[in-house]
C-alpha cells in the first residue's frame, strides 16, 4: 500500500473508533482481512484497535474458503486484536465480535418503532428475523517480531446484494427499516465491540458465552450441520465451555469444532 493509496483514501468519509484505536480507510481493496494481514507479516507497527476499512472488496473472503460478495454500500470491517495466550483460544474472539454486532445492530436509528429479531447462529453469524446480515471471519497472525494478533474481520450488508446460490437465506439492514451507512455502522461497531472485548478479558468465555446463548437459538431448536461428512440433523443443546457446538440426537450428544449450520430440518 503506497502513501498515495493514504493520500487518497484520506478524502473517504470514515468510521470514527475509541480513543486509541485507529481507522486505515481504503476506497477498495482485495479483502480488508488479508490487507490487515499482509501489514502485520511485513512487521508494520500496529496497535490493538487498528481498523481497516474498505468501501468494497474485488477478493472478499468468507469461512471455509468461500467468496464474500463485496461491492460498494456494505461494511467491509477488519480489527487487529491481541490474540489471546492459547492460539485455541482465538476463535472466542468470533463469539465476542457476533455480541458486538447484535449490539450495533439494536443501537442504530430504525425509521420503525419494533426492533427486529437479531439472533447468532454458530458459529459466527448474526441473523436479522432469520436471515444472515453479517458474516465474521477471525484469523490468527504472526508479526515478525513473533508478535501474534487476530484479524477480526466483519462484513455487514447494509444493501441487500446479489449472491449466487447462498448457502442460506440474507438479508441487509435497508430490508429492516434501518437508516444507516458503511461508515457509521462500524463508528457503532468499534464501541460494541470495544466494551465486550473489555468483558471477554475481564470476565473470561464463559461470559461470552452467557451472553451469545442470550442471542442464540432456544435450547431444543431443530437444526442441521454440514461438518464434511453429510448433513446431520438434531436439537440445539447449547455451547460446551470452548464455544463447540452440542447437538442432541437418536446417537446421544454430540459435539462440533466446525461446520455450516442450517436452522431447521433439510
Ligand atoms: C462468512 O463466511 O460468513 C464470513 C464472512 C466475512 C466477511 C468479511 S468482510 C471484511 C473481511 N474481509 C474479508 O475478506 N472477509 C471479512
Amino acid at each position: 500500500m503506497s502513501e498515495a493509496y493514504f493520500t487518497s483514501a484520506r478524502a473517504i468519509p470514515e468510521p470514527h473508533v475509541p480513543a486509541g484505536w485507529k481507522v486505515l480507510p481504503f476506497p477498495e481493496l482485495d479483502s480488508t482481512n488479508s490487507a490487515l494481514k499482509r501489514l502485520v507479516e511485513q512487521g508494520a507497527e500496529l496497535t490493538e484497535g487498528t481498523l481497516v476499512w474498505a468501501k468494497s472488496q474485488t477478493a472478499g473472503r468468507g469461512r471455509a474458503g468461500r467468496a464474500w460478495v463485496s461491492p460498494p454500500g456494505n461494511v467491509y470491517a477488519s480489527y487487529l486484536i491481541a490474540a489471546p495466550a492459547e492460539a485455541r483460544a482465538a476463535p472466542q474472539l468470533g463469539f465476542v465480535a457476533a455480541r458486538a454486532v447484535v449490539d450495533t445492530i439494536l443501537d442504530l436509528p430504525r425509521h420503525n418503532a419494533a426492533p427486529p429479531a437479531v439472533t447468532c447462529k454458530w458459529p459466527n453469524d448474526v441473523l436479522i428475523e432469520g436471515a444472515k446480515v453479517c458474516g465474521i471471519l477471525p484469523e490468527l497472525v504472526t508479526a515478525p517480531d513473533g508478535a501474534r494478533w487476530v484479524v477480526l474481520g466483519i462484513g455487514i450488508d447494509v444493501e441487500p446484494v446479489e449472491v449466487p446460490d447462498p448457502a442460506y437465506p440474507i438479508t441487509a439492514l435497508k430490508l429492516h427499516h434501518i437508516d444507516t451507512t458503511p461508515a457509521h455502522v462500524p463508528t457503532v461497531l468499534s464501541r460494541t465491540l470495544e466494551k465486550w472485548l473489555a468483558t471477554w478479558r475481564r470476565d473470561g468465555f464463559a461470559a461470552i458465552r452467557e451472553a451469545w446463548l442470550g442471542c442464540g437459538p432456544e435450547v431444543g431448536s431443530p437444526l442441521t450441520i454440514n461438518a464434511g461428512k453429510g448433513p446431520v440433523s438434531g436439537e440445539f443443546a447449547g455451547l460446551d465451555p470452548d464455544g463447540a457446538l452440542l447437538i442432541d440426537n437418536e446417537r446421544g450428544r454430540e459435539r462440533y469444532v466446525a461446520g455450516d449450520v442450517l436452522m431447521g430440518t433439510p
